[in-house]
Order: structure tokens, then sequence, then C-alpha cells
């Protein structure tokens, strides 16, 4: 039997913590099912620190573990983060004591989702994550619920606003990457620990979500490969741009007949693609389906009030008790993902080397890729002030990944290579 007065308990008072309090304050009977959504009561790691809105009429509990499992909590919201500790403790004793969770936490559903899937359905109640991709622009139900009918061939996607938020800033205002990342924490994009957003991490637990529910397999985070924007250049983003693209952190999950790839990097993309449009801190998504095409979204990736926009649709979808498996198939029947063999995939690269200005140095940097098989596809060198050598950039034509990362490293052992050559996928989008 449905409760008209939903008690939610909510663990985590952080940002979307505050803005889900705000909403429920504010709308409280804002389900299409009806009934009520109370606040029954809180948990956070400091009861006394300085917030936007009055606690001391809620219950406080100082254990997000007792919350979960308190008599007076029908639905547990989890909003503590990590992919392990508390947030994981506590959705499991929610998800073993029958009640419904909702959670932000794309960490813990990244890296535990089967086994919490498994838990949920075992007691037959929904565990809905909207809020854990894209914030409040609704990715996870679209691949999820919108494209049951299709089978989803490809998923490109800018899936964090901090790194979208950089680059932007880095390309548009020519500022320092410290500088920029600093006002992304002052703005509220960041995670607490940054490194998180700008090491790739937080792209890539959100697309080993979107992969397992597009592809119907268990979430398996130690297979995506994963690199930030950490060692992103000025020097680069600028060449980049005089050869047509723009640099965004992509996130991509693609499906063929040799298995699932799953990986975040720096990629190049043409400057009129919509990815490569959707700038400062936005968050997009670009889906191929074999049926419906190709789809594209775009929207908040974070902040308070779209994150909790997402999270009160999942309370929503609770009320209206709706229970299907987690990742479209019965948690028993997921597929694991099947890496592709990294040596036979193909790539588009963009290569820049910092070099002495001295006679033969292009001449035998093309000779090396020659030898190699490597197609040059275009060439610039331009001259840079302040730079320490003499930037070269070219840009190949398809070539395997593994051939062109030999062919690069006998480049970087040339006496006229002054520094480490950087290497950027062209996106296939
Ligand atoms: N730190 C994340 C971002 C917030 O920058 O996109 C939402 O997950």
């Amino acid at each position: 039997m449905s409760p008209r007065n939903w008690r939610v308990g909510v663990a985590g008072l952080g940002t979307v913590g505050a803005g889900l309090l705000t909403f429920l304050s504010e709308r409280p009977g804002f389900a299409p099912a009806g009934g009520q959504v109370t606040v029954s009561g809180v948990s956070a790691r400091s009861r006394s620190r300085p917030r936007p809105f009055d606690i001391s009429g809620l219950r406080w509990f100082d254990d997000p573990v007792a919350l979960a499992q308190s008599d007076e909590v029908d639905l547990f919201v989890e909003l503590i983060g990590g992919s392990d500790g508390p947030a994981k403790a506590a959705v499991e004793a929610a998800l073993k004591a029958g009640k419904p969770v909702v959670t932000a936490n794309k960490a813990l559903i990244a890296e535990h989702g089967a086994e919490l899937a498994a838990l949920a359905e075992a007691a037959g109640v929904p565990l809905l994550f909207e809020a854990a991709v894209m914030g409040g622009t609704p990715a996870v139900k679209m691949v999820r619920e919108a494209m049951v009918g299709d089978d989803v061939r490809s998923i490109s996607g800018i899936l964090n606003g901090t790194c979208n938020f950089i680059l932007s800033e880095m390309e548009q205002g020519g500022r320092a990457f410290e500088d920029v990342l600093a006002e992304a924490q002052r703005l509220g994009y960041a995670e607490a620990d940054p490194t998180m957003d700008v090491g790739g991490f937080d792209a890539a637990h959100k697309i080993t979500i979107l992969a397992a529910l597009a592809f119907n397999c268990a979430p398996d985070f130690a297979a995506c490969e994963v690199e930030g924007v950490d060692q992103v250049e000025l020097l680069d983003i600028r060449m980049a741009k005089d050869l047509g693209y723009r640099i965004k952190l992509i996130a991509s999950a693609e499906r063929s007949d040799e298995g699932v790839s799953v990986r975040v990097h720096p990629s190049l993309v043409p400057l009129a693609h919509p990815l490569a449009q959707a700038g400062g801190a936005l968050n997009a998504l670009f889906i191929e389906g074999q049926r419906l095409g190709r789809i594209f979204i775009q929207g908040a990736g974070a902040g308070a009030a779209p994150t909790a926009a997402a999270v009160a649709a999942d309370i929503a979808d609770v009320m209206t008790q709706a229970v299907r498996p987690v990742f479209q198939r019965p948690a028993t029947e997921l597929a694991a993902f099947t890496p592709v063999d990294r040596s036979r995939s193909l790539v588009r690269a963009y290569l820049r080397l910092l070099v002495k200005d001295e006679p033969g140095v292009i001449a035998a940097v093309s000779e090396t890729l020659a030898e190699a098989g490597v197609s040059i596809e275009s060439f610039l060198q331009k001259p840079v002030e302040d730079a320490e050598g003499v930037p070269i950039v070219l840009t190949t034509h398809s070539v395997s990944e593994a051939v062109l990362a030999q062919a690069v490293e006998r480049i970087a052992g040339h006496p006229a290579v002054i520094k480490a050559p950087r290497l950027m996928r062209i996106a296939r989008i």
C-alpha cells in the first residue's frame, strides 16, 4: 500500500542536500502521483555547520545507517558522496531494510552498482540515480527508459562541468589552469576533492553508468580508461583552434563486435560540432541509436537547484511505485564489459612537439611517421611567443593506436625534441 505521506530521510547536507531541502519545503506536494513528501530525518558530518536553511525542526541522526534503518523513513536519499564508507553502508542498510533509495552518488553506482542493484531487486524496491549523471539534465532516464526500444551504438559526452568550465575559460580568457579551477570551486561546480574533476574520474564514473545502462552491462569502472585535463596546455588549445578544433574532455562509450570501449580523455572536437559549442560549465551528450539515429541533449550538470530537481524527479518515480531492474536487466543477468583490444583500435590523432629550431627536424619527424605507416593529414608550425622551443603540430589520418604510440616514442627520443610530445585523439563523432 503506497503511503500518502512519504517520509524521506536525507543523508548529506552539502550543495545538493541544501537544494533538495529547500525544494521540498517549498513544494511538498510536487509529485504527479499525489501525496506529500516530508523530511523525517537528516544526517550529515557536522550538525553545527552554518547552513542556508534551518534544520532545528528536523530529527538529527549522527549515523546515516541509523537514519536509513529508521522506522520513520519510507524512502532514503543518499547525498553524502564517495564510493565507499558511510554512503555505501547507508545505502546497503536502506535496501536491506526494504526501503527505496535515491542517490546522486556517481562513484557509488559506477563502482558498486551491480551489487547494489542485486540488493534492490532482491528487496523489490527501486534504486534510482538520475542526479548522478549530468545533474539536472535527464540523461539516465533517457537511456534507461526512453531508449529502451533502441540499441545504443555509441555515447559521447561532456560530463564534467568543472573541466568544461576550465577549458572554456582557458580558451576565451587565456587564463591559467589553476586560476580557473579556483573559480570553479568558488562557484560550487567542483567536487570536494577537485582531482576527481580535473583527473577525469568524475566523468569516468558518469560514462561508466551510462555505458552500463545503454549496453545492459554491470558497471565496471576499472575498465574505463581515464585521462583528465590537468595536462592540457594553453598552447594546445590555441593550436587546436587554428586547425579547426576545440579541446573538450570527452567521455565516450562504444559497442562494437569486439566489445565495449569506455574512456575519458581530452579530445579535439570540430568547432562546428554541437559538443564543441557547449561552453562554460554546461554538460552535453550525443547518443547514437540504431533506430533513433543521433540525439543531442545539453544542460546543467551541476549546482544545487538543477541537481536537486533530478533527485526530486526520482522521488516522484518512487512514489508512483514503478519498480524496474536497475540496469535494464535483472542484476543476475547483466553481461560483463568486454574491453576492446586497444592494439587493434584505430584513431585520428593530434600530435604536438616542442622542438629546437634547426634544419632537418620536420623531415626527421615526417620520416619516422612515414616509416611507421602513419599518414599525416595536416601540419602546422607557428612561432609562439614565450615558448621554450618551436611548437609543431600535426594531425594524422586514421591509424592503429599501438603503431602511433610506437612512432611517437621514437620521435620523443630525437635530440631536437625538447619536451615530451603531446598526443590527443580527435573525437570520432
Ligand atoms: N563536479 C561535478 C562537475 C559536479 O563539475 O560536473 C556534478 O557531478
